[in-house]
């Protein structure tokens, strides 16, 4: 039975691994649907990263919907200094022969889960949640027909990555994650604290480098471009490969480690906006509303990759 997810997407170039394993995967989700936001770049460049994406492995038959430009309350910030003006700096990348959807993407997300059976559509997270913060402010009804929110963002233990406290995807739109977590809709999150340990080393990137063409020379490229800023600031072996846990937990869970946690998150301006908090020990006595990963088998993680890639 596969299983029917939506990715909401920044692309970016972590983004990328996550769609072209998604796309690889295709005996196992049942991707209806790329919906792209404004995050990593403005959105123009991620939506047209998204459409050269798709041109890359030929999934045409896949549609993608054009989302939201701006966070619903604070002005948009962009990430140009990690992925390059484009969003997806380094490789060459074909151009788009076929276009987006009409329509909205916070309209498709909106119709389509209410057409749906209860709980029947996995819904990815892996850049600000502006389109599903709006969707379900639009019609609340749509978290009943949602299976569950797998989630790259936040961060618990590790400190954030744009500012002290702040990881990147909550950052931009942390009132839309208020929405996303409020939802009652079950959450698995993959924060930094995990992709952090997911590191795209030197042997690692020549796993990929060593598919050859299509696939393999775009990713190795990728990689090489996009590692700059995160060597420089963390001093990693290799850029983390963020969003691809999305879909690497939803293939193979077993490669996570987490624990069950109340997970909320501070909107307000100021030193503390965007920070995620775990409420591990309930405390709150509002109960668990997520698991949390923590931990991950990183050699597997690239193993599993670098097979689903070399389907291409
Ligand atoms: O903090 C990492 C996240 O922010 C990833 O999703 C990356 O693509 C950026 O969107
Ligand atoms: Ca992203």
């Amino acid at each position: 039975m596969k299983k029917p997810i939506i990715i909401d997407t920044d692309p970016g170039h972590d983004d990328a691994f996550a769609i072209l394993a998604a796309i690889a995967s295709a005996d196992e989700l049942d991707l209806l649907a790329i919906t792209t936001v404004a995050g990593n770049v403005p959105l123009d460049k991620t939506t047209y990263n998204a459409l050269r994406l798709r041109e890359l492995v030929a999934a045409l038959e896949i549609p993608i919907y054009r989302g939201c430009a701006r966070p619903m309350v604070n002005e948009l910030v962009t990430a140009e200094y990690v992925h390059g003006e484009t969003g997806l700096d380094g490789p060459h990348l074909p151009e788009p022969t076929k276009g987006i959807e009409d329509g909205h993407a916070v309209d498709y997300l909106v119709d389509t889960l209410m057409a749906a059976a209860d709980r029947a559509v996995t819904v990815c997270l892996i850049g600000p949640m502006t389109n599903m913060g709006m969707a379900l402010v639009k019609e609340p009804a749509v978290a009943d027909k949602i299976a569950e929110f797998v989630i790259m963002g936040g961060s618990f233990h590790a400190g954030g990555n744009v500012t002290p406290t702040a990881e990147f995807n909550v950052y931009v739109d942390p009132h839309a994650v208020h929405v996303v977590f409020t939802s009652g809709v079950p959450m698995t999150i993959l924060p930094l604290d995990v992709t952090h340990q997911a590191q795209a080393t030197k042997p690692r990137v020549a796993a990929f480098r060593s598919l050859g063409d299509p696939v393999g020379d775009v990713v190795s490229a990728m990689l090489d471009f996009v590692e700059k800023f995160d060597v420089s600031r963390y001093g990693f072996e290799g850029f983390p490969l963020h969003d691809p846990t999305v879909i690497a937990y939803l293939l193979e869970p077993e490669i996570f480690q987490g624990r069950p946690a109340h997970v909320s998150v501070v909107v307000e301006a100021g030193a503390g906006h965007g920070m995620t908090i775990a409420d591990w020990w309930d405390q709150g006595g509002s109960g668990h509303n997520a698991t949390v990963m923590m931990s991950l088998d990183a050699d597997r993680y690239y193993e599993l990759l670098t097979e689903r890639l070399a389907r291409f």
